[in-house]
């Protein structure tokens, strides 16, 4: 067998690095968010994966020892909504255990509160949370289970207070439908040390009856803020880093705008996403996954798994966002909800 690439050697066909992995280690989520989740087809009823599907927490975590083993050097919690997997802070303090790595997780902040300290006890460094709206109508009526604003701040505080920083919160701006919170978002978290980013609305999965129209583009975004409070850009932290980074010429702080749709940031993609049932993506709108878990659980030793992962890298040419409007808008895309946002 040839030896296994060593981190700076893995490139896929694009010759873009593996940098960061993220796991989903749920599908479920307390929240139907219309853009993700919408009620119309995961009602109660939707058929979630049973536990024998997961992967269990031992699995997760020999896979990203591997993957830090070939050069992966940040790992994102998601999910649905990861707090809602049971005992999470043990496989955070697993994950949290492995050298070299930096270890976050996205969050809609509802179990916060009660989770953060425990979070930050077993390792985890920072969070990212998920607000669309400062006003609570419009909240509850993105997230379509009436939860609270309010609530989602106590989570955001818990985070604060148990020094889950530096804090980002994403907002996911739908056209029409919360485009006018986003200065009294903005307003809110200026000064606050957190970064508030907004990220464009994309045609992810095949639920969420996405139009081209609901888009605003992050220039806009950008002017209607700065029209406000004047912004100056900032470069960014780190090669394919996928928010872009203005600061609020008064020093209140900055803010990033995801631009997936307008300006694809393919070229630089270096993420790959491991779902809940164990299966690799290479590609945010893969269709296919492939299969991690049989792998695993037919006895494969770490050579053979990191063998398997270099050969997918290598032959990785996804950029789907850079020729979206070419590709087939009726492939049956995978939902974010189950790959991992
Ligand atoms: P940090 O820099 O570590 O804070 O994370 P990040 O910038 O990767 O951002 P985060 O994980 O919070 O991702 C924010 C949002 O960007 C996601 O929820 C997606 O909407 C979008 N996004 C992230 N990664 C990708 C990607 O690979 N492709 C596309 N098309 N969108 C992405
Ligand atoms: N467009 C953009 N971002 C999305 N997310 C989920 N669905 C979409 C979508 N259609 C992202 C958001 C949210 C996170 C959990 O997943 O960033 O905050
Ligand atoms: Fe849940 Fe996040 Fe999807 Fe909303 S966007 S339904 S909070 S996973
Ligand atoms: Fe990466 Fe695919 Fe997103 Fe492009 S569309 S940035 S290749 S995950």
């Amino acid at each position: 067998m040839t030896p296994a690439a060593s981190p700076q050697q893995l490139q896929d066909s694009l010759g873009r690095p593996l940098r960061d992995l993220r796991i989903s280690i749920i599908d479920r989520c307390n929240f139907r968010c219309t853009y993700c989740m919408p009620k119309t087809v995961f009602g109660r009823d939707y058929p979630f994966l049973s536990r024998a599907d997961l992967l269990s927490f031992e699995e997760i975590t020999r896979i990203a020892r591997i993957f830090a083993g070939l050069g992966v050097n940040k790992i994102r919690l998601t999910g649905g909504e990861p707090l809602l997997r049971r005992h999470v802070d043990t496989l955070v303090g697993q994950l949290a255990a492995i050298p070299g790595v930096e270890l976050t997780l996205t969050s809609n902040g509802s179990l916060l509160p009660g989770m953060a300290h425990d979070l930050a006890a077993a390792g985890l460094k920072r969070v990212t949370i998920s607000l669309d709206a400062f006003d609570d109508a419009v909240f509850r009526r993105m997230n379509d289970v009436g939860f609270p604003v309010a609530d989602v701040l106590k989570g955001i505080a818990a985070a604060a207070d148990a020094g889950l920083a530096p804090i980002k919160i994403n907002m996911v701006v739908k056209r029409g439908t919360n485009d006018d919170q986003i200065l009294p978002l903005a307003e809110h978290f200026r000064g606050s040390g957190m970064i508030l980013r907004f990220i464009e609305y994309m045609d992810v999965g095949s639920s969420n009856g996405w139009r081209m129209d609901e888009v605003l583009p992050s220039r806009d975004v950008v002017a209607r803020i700065a029209t406000r409070f004047p912004l100056e850009a900032v470069d960014a932290n780190y090669p394919g880093e996928v928010a872009e980074r203005w600061r609020y010429v008064d020093g209140a702080g900055e803010i990033g705008v995801i631009s997936s749709v307008t300006q694809a940031f393919c070229r630089d993609c270096s993420r790959i996403r491991l779902s809940t049932e164990g299966k690799l993506y290479t590609c945010l709108f893969a269709n296919q996954g492939h299969d991690l878990r049989a792998l695993l659980r037919q006895g494969a030793g770490d050579a053979e798994i990191s063998a398997f992962i270099t050969g997918l890298w290598a032959g990785r040419g996804d950029r789907y966002s850079e020729i979206r409007h070419a590709a087939t808008p009726a492939a049956k895309k995978i939902e974010m909800s189950y790959i991992g946002g």
